[in-house]
């Protein structure tokens, strides 16, 4: 069966459950903004977590850190953000739109017949112009007084200007690395094509400190490492590439950049970057601070500035992949099943305790008393509102992979029926041995049964 899935379903399912939301919604909504819900704040959630797991957790060499959003502002000057930091755009006089000059084949014009910006005799498109991604904001409660500061555009300055502090108190010699997940802030002007591309988001980055001669070969690990991890994740491997940046398109620090690609329904896009920053960074704030942000061997004496390999992900875009990749449909007793086929440890929610005969008191006892029992151990969810039918298939749209259903059957043998989100099928476990029966069944393996 072809991929169902579109960018309108996607929208549609993240409002219709409660994943995500357009922002300020009772005054109009404000473009690129999404506020995000219940099983999109879990659903987010286990996406910093396994990033978290396999980048801090289950590594000896990398250090976590969490800086200020609001860092000193000669630190973007420094970085060369607030001269380079910026994107070519073109207005159009005719329908005062605005562009990015080099996505105008991604963009629609605003003339009707709308084509692509410079498409239409109507066109009449300016030079670009150089317009600064950075929000802009000012410290002290006197206006004139203040200081002119940034909301910061990527997480990473705030690790450069950390690097000494953290390598003196984690006492680690390089290669090894700091990471850090928090929000960052970009003007976009270009619509944003649901959260794929937002004004404010959060960034999954991590800087990874090497000897100079050794940064070709971990640029090659990242790479290969960050691929794993989506794939692990589920994500299918037809619709992941790797992308080395031309010569033209890498940011003002880097001298390689591959990215990481997914298949969205707009086409290939960037899920995460891996860059190779050299020195630039340490260097740059060495000189203009004073402090010398270098590796200093406390016994031979050897001294060096480190070069940076940085693999940077952004946690929504992630999300945004990981819904698109899981999202199916499918022709279940004549009706149309709408299913997120999530990997376990990504769904928002574990598992779904259903009274099949709610009103039933001591049905529902027992589910209460085991849906108690089970939320301690993972994120479970009680429903005894509606059909069955209908409560199967709320949770199928967000995610959950298992269903433990309480019946008749229950008060005379003790036994509960298990629903796999993915197969349909169901059996028969006994009640006491539920939650470890559930807990093996997370843990295992997971490939997705959605073809291609
Ligand atoms: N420190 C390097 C850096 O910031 P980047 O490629 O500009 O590199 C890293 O950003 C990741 O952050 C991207 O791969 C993407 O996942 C995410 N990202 C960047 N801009 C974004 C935006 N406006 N909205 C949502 N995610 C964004």
């Amino acid at each position: 069966m072809p991929d169902a899935v579109t960018m309108d379903k996607i929208v549609s399912l993240a409002r219709r459950r409660g994943f995500v939301f357009p922002s300020s919604e009772i005054y109009g909504g404000l473009g690129s903004s999404y506020d995000y819900g219940h099983y999109g704040v879990l659903l987010k959630e286990n996406v910093k977590a396994r990033w978290l797991e396999a980048m801090v957790r289950e590594r000896d060499d990398i250090v976590a850190l969490d800086s200020s959003i609001i860092l000193h502002p000669r630190v973007w000057e420094v970085s060369g953000h607030v001269t380079g930091f910026h994107d070519p755009l073109v207005d159009c006089r005719f329908c005062k739109l605005r562009f990015r000059a080099d996505q105008l084949d991604q963009a629609q014009c605003g003339a009707k017949p709308s084509k692509h910006p410079g498409g239409t005799d109507k066109c009449d498109l300016t030079e670009p112009r150089h317009f600064n991604l950075m929000f802009k904001t000012r410290i002290g409660p006197v206006e004139e007084a203040g200081l002119d500061a940034y909301l910061r555009p990527e997480t990473a300055q705030g690790i450069f200007v950390n690097f000494k502090n953290v390598a003196q108190i984690a006492r680690r010699k390089p290669p090894f690395g700091i990471a850090q997940i928090g929000k960052a802030f970009r003007n976009e002007i270009t619509p944003g094509n649901f959260i794929f591309r937002t004004l404010e988001f959060e960034q999954m980055e991590m800087e990874y400190f090497v000897p100079p001669g050794e940064a070709a070969e971990w640029f090659r690990f990242w790479v290969e490492e960050r691929l794993d991890w989506y794939l692990r994740l589920g994500i299918r491997r037809s619709h992941l590439r790797v992308r080395e940046h031309e010569a033209e398109e890498l940011a003002h620090y880097s001298s390689a950049t591959s990215d990481i690609e997914y298949l969205y329904p707009i086409g290939w896009s960037e899920l995460e970057g891996i860059a190779h920053r050299g020195d630039f960074d340490l260097q740059a704030h060495t000189e203009a601070s004073g402090t010398k942000l270098e590796w200093v061997d406390s016994e031979t004496g050897e001294r060096y500035t480190p070069h940076v390999v940085e693999p940077a992900a952004g946690v929504n875009r992630s999300m945004l992949a990981f819904m698109i990749d899981a999202y199916d449909e499918e022709i279940v007793a004549d009706r149309l099943r709408t299913v997120l086929r999530l990997h376990p440890q990504i769904a928002p929610v574990k598992v779904a305790v259903l009274p099949l005969i709610p009103r039933n008191e001591e049905i529902a006892g027992k589910a209460r008393a085991l849906y108690e029992e089970l939320r301690h151990a993972v994120v479970a969810e009680y429903d005894d509102s509606g059909q069955i039918g209908r409560r199967y298939r709320r949770q199928d749209e967000i995610g959950t992979p298992y269903a433990l259903t309480i019946d008749e059957q229950t008060l005379e043998d003790d036994t509960v029926t298990i629903r796999d989100r993915d197969s349909l099928a169901q059996e028969r476990i006994s009640i006491s041995g539920a939650r470890a029966f559930l807990l093996d069944r997370l843990a295992e393996d997971w490939k997705t049964p959605k073809s291609g």
